[in-house]
């Protein structure tokens, strides 16, 4: 069982032969040197991860990307400078450094500078760049706190970097550019309007299931094993009457439910608050004993559209 803990050292020492598990601003990664194709092989191996669905790749600072990408579009690079450290992903020409397995086959490999102290300390001393998908095996919801991590890959792991809960809660918002245009391939913790805001309007195209760009949007990814539900409560409850579920409430409790089967995401309507909740109440949910999930959608503005974009996809399966 993997050891739990705030060691860098130790965590740096278990990188050079292993795997671990990262605290990240946005969910937990499962990480490894990004440079070395047997710990990226393992990366995989542990997710149970298709191989055509690449990784992001974690860097401490700028100066450790330079060697590790052949060009930085402006847009690209006016996004940096504003948002990183932080929950963005960009899609960078890789240089050769990059392992293909990493990243796919395809010609562009997806960076991120976390915005976590601990991610941030174990990237400086490790000196090497971390390959990590989130911690989570394929398909189901992403960890945000190392016990969620311990929980679902603890056998196969020496150990997790404790970090404490993640402070965003939703996985980094993934942009690229295609000719002219700067493109959104996951919704994600940085809101598309702060991102709009820097460099104008954005191609959101994040539904495309089928598209090996973005496979994360693969269809039933973010997946609690029960059944659940997404809509209007009103409607879901009256026409799942004969169930009893558990509810993902925002806002107000409903009075017409009982309040122990309800959990809200934030009681006073913060979205911030309600993305740093939304996996963890997703896997209390998961773990309750009533055998259905029903979930209302949140307002759809700032990272309300990656929370509904999460709650529509756990639905999915
Ligand atoms: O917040 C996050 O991004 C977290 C933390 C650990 O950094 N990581 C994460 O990784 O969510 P993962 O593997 O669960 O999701 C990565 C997404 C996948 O949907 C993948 O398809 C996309 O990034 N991706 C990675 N490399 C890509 C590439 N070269 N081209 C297109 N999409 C890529
Ligand atoms: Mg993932």
């Amino acid at each position: 069982m993997a050891e739990i803990g705030t060691d860098i050292i130790k965590a740096s020492e278990w990188l050079k032969t292993s795997v671990i598990g990262l605290p990240t601003e946005t969910v937990y990664g499962l990480a490894g040197n990004a440079l070395d194709p047997l710990r990226v092989a393992d990366i995989f191996r542990i997710k149970q991860r298709p191989y055509f669905d690449p990784l992001i790749v974690h860097v401490p600072d700028i100066e450790a990307l330079e060697p590790l990408i052949r060009e930085f579009p402006d847009t690209l690079k006016e996004l940096a400078s504003h948002f990183w450290p932080g929950p963005l992903t960009l899609l960078l020409p890789k240089s050769k450094a990059i392992p293909d397995l990493v990243c796919a086959g395809l010609e562009q490999a997806a960076f991120r500078i976390p915005a976590h102290p601990l991610a941030l300390k174990l990237l400086r001393e490790c000196k090497f760049p971390l390959a990590a998908p989130s911690a989570n095996p394929f398909g189901y919801i992403s960890p945000t706190t190392a016990q969620h991590v311990a929980a679902q890959l603890g056998d196969a792991i020496p150990y997790i970097l404790d970090g404490g809960a993640c402070s965003v809660g939703l996985e980094s918002t993934i942009v690229g550019v295609e000719g002219n245009s700067t493109v959104i391939y996951r919704l994600g913790g940085l809101a598309l309007s702060e991102i709009e805001m820097r460099i104008g309007t954005c191609e959101v195209r994040v539904n495309e299931s089928s598209d090996p760009r973005a496979p994360g949007m693969l269809k039933s990814h973010y997946a609690p094993k029960k059944k659940m539900l997404v809509g209007k409560l009103d409607e879901l409850i009256s026409a799942n009457s004969g169930t009893t579920a558990v509810l993902i409430v925002f806002g107000s409790f409903r009075n017409d439910y009982p309040e122990e089967l309800q959990l809200n995401l934030s009681e006073t309507e913060n979205l911030s608050e309600a993305a740093a909740n939304l996996f963890s109440l997703l896997r209390l949910a998961d773990e309750a004993p009533q055998k259905l999930i029903l979930a209302e959608f949140v307002p759809a503005r700032g990272l309300g559209l990656a929370i509904n974009d999460r709650l529509r996809r756990a639905s999915m399966n």
